[in-house]
């Protein structure tokens, strides 16, 4: 049982299901009759892609990329790696970055500057989750679903060590889980 971990649910399914609807809206709105390009930041984006995606009634492709900073730790190293890069080229089109949270905001910083070096149309990032007391590098958001305070966070595509990935909703950690 995953529930014995969590301290306190943050989202529940419905509230995640009410934003990603709004936050897609908006997306709609602001790309009108032009087709964009989804990328999704594996693996924590995986489940707000798909919901998000879904949501979205314009002409849209898809593309996965993997980057990854926090190995098994529950803070960022600062160290990012492309482990898996786009299968798509991604010159003059317009491109949305999908992650499920920005925190430090050095996975984010590096991988906009790599990707911004290979001329899309336009690029913005969308990510479902804030936590701002965090940030170490500053980085632009257009879409942001929830903005929240510096607490660990699992489920929805969020992991701890891995696990938690499949949690519908997003929960807090206990402390004693990680050691804290
Ligand atoms: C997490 C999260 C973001 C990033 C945010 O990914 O999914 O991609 O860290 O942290 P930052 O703003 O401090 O860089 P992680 O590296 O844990 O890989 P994962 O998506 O496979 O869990
Ligand atoms: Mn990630
Ligand atoms: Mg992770």
């Amino acid at each position: 049982m995953l529930e014995k971990d969590i301290q306190e649910v943050l989202f529940s399914e419905e509230q995640l299901k009410t934003r990603v609807n709004e936050i897609a809206q908006e997306i709609d709105r602001d790309y009108a009759g032009k087709e964009i390009m989804l990328i999704s930041v594996l693996r924590g984006s995986f489940i707000f892609m798909a919901d998000l995606c879904r949501a979205i009634d314009l002409d849209c492709t898809l593309d996965f990329m993997s980057v990854s900073s926090y190995g098994k730790g529950t803070s960022s190293s600062g160290q990012v790696q492309i482990t898996k890069d786009l299968s798509e080229d991604i010159s003059g089109r317009h491109i949305i970055v999908v992650e499920d949270i920005l925190d430090s905001g050095n996975t984010l910083s590096y991988l906009l500057k790599i990707l911004e070096h290979r001329h899309p149309a336009s690029i913005r990032l969308c990510t479902l989750l804030d936590k701002p007391d965090r940030r170490v590098k500053p980085v632009e958001v257009h879409y942001s679903g929830f903005t929240i305070p510096d607490a660990f966070v699992v489920g929805y595509g969020l992991d701890y060590a891995e696990k938690y990935r499949n949690l519908p909703y997003i929960g807090i950690l206990k402390p004693e889980v990680y050691g804290g």
